[in-house]
């Protein structure tokens, strides 16, 4: 399968990404088959949709990079450990890029300004930069990747104050724009002794099964597109109930009922044909 931009926006637009969107990616280059321009297109691609009204905004998390004791987090150069696609927004919003030692967020558009600045007690409350996404009625698109890479369900962890979850803080240096380098602290959320790993799959394919989520593909990737109130409404009271109902159960994670996931050895993938994966490793 080879992709043009103007196949991308397409497929993009049947999926229903609108013009004017505050719209939050995460993605796997690769499970879209070949395209021309690799991420730079696709980045292209979604602006083309959103228009001068519209904010796309990536995740520039970069969790691994920082647990170096020396680690010094850059806001300009630092790359986004989250994917091709994330790390070309990266670049293109300069510094429009929220300041995280580990869970920063990058943002281009109408909206970049407010989202990035957003601050908030962690990169995970209502009141940080993907709550922004929140109050801003945004969406968040799944492109070729499960629920597993859904960050928007961590927020709910920590607004319900989920087990095995211990806050810390994470303490190493910024750089500022005139080189100096300065202390700079981040909290961040760890993983308490115990935790079973997250089934985020679970909720996703409830939300998909009641509607809430919209499905279909963009070339050979499954995208998702979620609308982030609909998603709390929908999650917050079964999370209430259950306080474990984000965590797995068992050796596995819930299967998708859309597509066909693929487990590689960069990351779980959601795509319509496994043979279409661009360079797909052979194990
Ligand atoms: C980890 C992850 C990014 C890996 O996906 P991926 O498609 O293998 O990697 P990228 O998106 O970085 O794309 C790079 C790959 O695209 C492929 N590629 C290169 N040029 C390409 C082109 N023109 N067209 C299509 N694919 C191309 C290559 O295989 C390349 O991998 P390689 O450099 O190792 O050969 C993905 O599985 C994932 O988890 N994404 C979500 C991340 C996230 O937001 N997480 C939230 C917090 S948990």
């Amino acid at each position: 399968m080879v992709l043009t931009q103007d196949r991308i926006v397409a497929d993009l637009k049947s999926l229903g990404v609108r013009s004017g969107d505050v719209l939050m990616l995460h993605s796997s280059l690769r499970s879209l088959g070949y395209v021309v321009g690799a991420a730079a297109t696709v980045v292209d691609a979604l602006l083309e949709i959103l228009g001068s009204a519209g904010t796309l905004v990536g995740p520039s998390f970069n969790y691994e990079t920082a647990q170096a004791p020396d680690f010094v987090f850059d806001p300009l150069n630092t790359p986004s450990d989250m994917g091709a696609i994330a790390d070309e927004i990266r670049r293109r919003a300069g510094n429009a890029r929220s300041r995280h030692l580990t869970h920063s967020v990058s943002a281009i558009g109408r909206h970049a300004e407010t989202i990035v600045t957003a601050g908030g007690k962690s990169a995970w409350s209502m009141d940080g930069p993907l709550g922004a996404v929140f109050k801003l009625d945004g969406r968040f698109l799944l492109l070729g990747v499960t629920y597993q890479s859904f960050t928007a369900f961590h927020l709910l962890e920590v607004a319900f104050r989920l087990r095995f979850r211990k806050i810390d803080t994470l303490r190493r240096r910024l750089r500022r724009p005139d080189g100096s380098l300065i202390p700079f602290d981040s909290t961040v959320y760890l993983r308490d002794v115990g935790y079973p790993g997250y089934d985020f799959n679970r909720a996703g394919q409830a939300m998909e099964d009641a509607g809430v989520t919209s499905v279909a593909p963009v070339g050979n990737a499954v995208a998702r597109l979620i609308p982030a109130r609909p998603m709390r409404e929908f999650a917050s009271p079964r999370v209430q109930r259950d306080p474990d109902y984000l965590l797995q159960r068992g050796s596995c994670v819930t299967p998708l009922s859309h597509g066909v996931t693929l487990p590689l050895r960069t990351g779980v993938l959601s795509v319509v044909d496994p043979r279409g994966v661009f360079q797909a490793r052979r194990p």
